[in-house]
C-alpha cells in the first residue's frame, strides 16, 4: 500500500467509526446473505462480537504505516481463527461483506480508489492472518 492509500483508508474508517455498531451489524446480514452456512462458526453473541471486530479493525487500520508493530498480534489473531475453523477460503466472501458494508454507509464518498486502498488494506491483514495460521499447520 502506498502512503496515500492509508490517508484514504484511515479517514474513511473515521468516518464509519462513530457508527460502528450499527455498521458490524450490517456486515455480519450482509455476511450471512452471501454465505449463509457460516452462521455456525458464529458461537458468541453477534453485539460484542461486532465490536471486538471494529475496534481491531480501527487498531490495524491506525497502524498501516507502522505494521510491523502489529504484526505479531494480526498473526496471533489469524492462528486464533484457525481454531475457530476458519479457512483461507472464508476470507474472500468476508472481503466482499465488509466492502459492500462500507460502500452502502459511505455512499458515493467509496470511490473505486477507496476501495482498490481498501482491499489492499484487507488483503495485506487478510495475507499475514492466513500465512500464520498456516504455519501454525505445518507439523513440527
Ligand atoms: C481482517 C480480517 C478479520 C479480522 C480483523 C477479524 C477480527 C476478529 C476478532 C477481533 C475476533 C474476536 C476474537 C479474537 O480476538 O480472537 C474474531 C472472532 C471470530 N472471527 Fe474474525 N476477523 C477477521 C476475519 C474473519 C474471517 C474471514 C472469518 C470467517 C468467517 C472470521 C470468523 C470469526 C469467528 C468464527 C470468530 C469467533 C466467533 C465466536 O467465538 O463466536 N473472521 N474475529
Amino acid at each position: 500500500m502506498n502512503e496515500k492509500q492509508i490517508d484514504l483508508v484511515q479517514a474513511s474508517f473515521e468516518m464509519v467509526r462513530p457508527i460502528a455498531d450499527q455498521a458490524a451489524e450490517t456486515f455480519y446480514q450482509r455476511l450471512f446473505e452471501i454465505a449463509p452456512h457460516y452462521r455456525s462458526l458464529f458461537k458468541h453473541d453477534m453485539k460484542k462480537q461486532g465490536a471486538m471486530l471494529m475496534s481491531t479493525l480501527g487498531l490495524a487500520v491506525g497502524s498501516l504505516k507502522n505494521l510491523e508493530t502489529i504484526l505479531p498480534a494480526v498473526r496471533a489473531l489469524g492462528k486464533r481463527h484457525a481454531g475457530y475453523g476458519v479457512t483461507a477460503e472464508h476470507y474472500q466472501p468476508v472481503a466482499e461483506a465488509f466492502l459492500w458494508t462500507l460502500e452502502y454507509y459511505l455512499g458515493e464518498d467509496f470511490t473505486p480508489e477507496l476501495k482498490e486502498a481498501w482491499v489492499a488494506a484487507y488483503m495485506t491483514l487478510a495475507g499475514a492472518m492466513i500465512a500464520a495460521a498456516e504455519e501454525e499447520a505445518i507439523p513440527a
